[in-house]
């Protein structure tokens, strides 16, 4: 997973995966989702510093998710994953029982370990050394590393400012962070170092971004409260309670399957028990702008999280347009969008998106470039893209993932919207949010691996 990188050097190991996906026919059935990579992430750290166990069902055995846990083994969390039945438990060590890792803490290919353990390794009294695969150790984290140095904690990375990484946690003190750019990630590290910290961190964003780590924190007696873009946590916090929860379907999985559903004409698919943060779901408010027929069902909360079923109809779409606000609210989903958008009438123009450059590939190069190969007519600018929608007008061939998950996802969804033989290079690479992926599209349509 993670293999190649458009930026970083190929690493050694098994020559990736190929995949043929031999698409065509209306798309129908009942589509159940991993749990929330998001979510699934900050339950094992939060679970990890809370007094007691937490027991969180519907945890994925995805490759992300693992790093973490790999991760709070390293710094000595007792935890249990039971991938037959999806449960995790965790022994809460408590605020201050982590211990200093012996070796270097793999984050693997994912940037939310790294970026949230930078933040909880803040307030710990060790060193820590974190690294990853080579995409991620080619990603920004200065971002992260120079507000929890303002706020007393002692963090280096590369000449570069990636990683490897090495944090020493010291006294912090609460500090007012502005955000150039909305980034879950980066809040939620100062949120956690603001656990640890004496007085008030203020973390406040140009755009609203993802608040679950604000939902669970709140759940487990911090003293925490957000208005609008700024979140305020006070500390330093003496204990946390455990959580007891269950992880919704993963809404930017859920997205795959709404873009397919929505462009094969007769499709009518049903997706169970998808979390529904407002703040993750702009895919669903692009899509029905575009005259996507996607219907909400059975709106139930679990988890502290709002959760619904979906139900995704064939429909001819239109073009759109995506900026502003809305580009946190949808940043991992805008591959598949533009893929969506190669099937609507007109042109969709996605701006507002740089962010998309420092993600696990840069993701307006890897999307323009793969979706060209199969005949979209897409190009990229500075911060988006910009597609002129042919609908039926993709064809099949070759193609690649770049090691990147969304890409790969996104690469057999085509396949599936063209009708024609595709083949994604190292399509394994959607084990890292999707393990069960490329079975359930088995189940939809043939496929084959090469
Ligand atoms: C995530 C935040 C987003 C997103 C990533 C997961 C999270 O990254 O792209 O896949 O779980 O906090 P940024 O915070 O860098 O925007």
């Amino acid at each position: 997973m993670g293999t190649k990188t458009p930026t970083g050097p190929a690493e050694p190991g098994p020559l990736p995966s190929a995949r043929t996906v031999h698409g065509g026919g209306p798309l129908r059935g009942a589509i159940r989702l991993p749990g929330d990579k998001s979510v699934a992430h900050r339950t094992a750290l939060l679970g990890a510093i809370a007094e007691g166990e937490s027991r969180i069902e519907g945890f994925p055995s995805s490759g992300d998710p693992l790093s973490t846990l790999r991760c709070l083994r390293g710094l000595g969390v007792t935890l249990r994953l039971s991938e037959a039945d999806a449960v995790l438990t965790v022994r809460g060590a408590g605020l201050h029982g982590l211990t200093e890792p012996e070796d270097v803490l793999d984050c693997g290919n994912s940037g939310t370990t790294m970026r949230l353990l930078c933040g909880l390794l803040a307030g710990q009294p060790f060193r820590s050394v974190l690294s990853g695969d080579a995409s991620l150790r080619s990603r920004p984290m200065a971002r992260v590393l120079e507000p929890l140095r303002a706020m007393g904690a002692e963090a280096s990375a590369r000449s570069n400012g990636g990683a490897p990484l090495m944090i020493r946690g010291g006294a912090l003190a609460g500090t007012t962070h502005r955000l150039p750019v909305a980034s879950a990630q980066v809040k939620s590290a100062l949120l956690l170092a603001g656990l640890y910290a004496t007085g008030e961190t203020i973390v406040s964003e140009p755009a609203r971004s993802r608040d679950h780590t604000e939902r669970m924190l709140r759940a487990m007696g911090a003293d925490i409260a957000a208005e609008g873009t700024e979140v305020r946590i006070r500390g330093p916090v003496r204990a946390l309670r455990p959580l007891t929860m269950r992880v919704p379907g993963d809404f930017s999985a859920a997205t795959f399957w709404l873009v397919a559903g929505a462009c094969v004409p007769g499709s009518e698919l049903t997706i169970t028990d998808v979390g529904m943060n407002p703040t993750r779901t702009g895919a669903l408010d692009v899509l029905r702008a575009m005259g996507a027929n996607i219907e909400v069902l059975a709106e139930r909360e679990a988890g502290g999280e709002p959760v619904a079923d979906l139900r995704v109809r064939g429909s001819s779409l239109r073009a759109t347009e995506v900026g502003g606000a809305l580009v946190p609210r949808l940043i991992d989903e805008i591959p598949v969008l533009a893929l969506a958008a190669t099937q609507a009438e007109g042109r969709t123009v996605f701006r507002d998106a740089g962010e998309l450059r420092v993600k696990e590939t840069d993701r307006i190069a890897t999307t323009v470039g793969e979706l060209r190969k199969l005949g979209a007519d897409i190009e990229a600018t500075a911060d988006g893209m910009i597609v002129r929608g042919r609908p039926g007008g993709l064809g099949g061939g070759g193609s690649d993932s770049h090691g990147d998950h969304r890409l790969a996802m996104t690469l057999g969804v085509a396949a599936l919207i063209s009708g024609r033989p595709t083949t994604i290079d190292d399509a394994d690479a959607a084990s890292i949010s999707y393990p069960s992926f490329w079975e359930q599209i088995d189940a939809l349509a043939p496929i084959g691996a090469t």
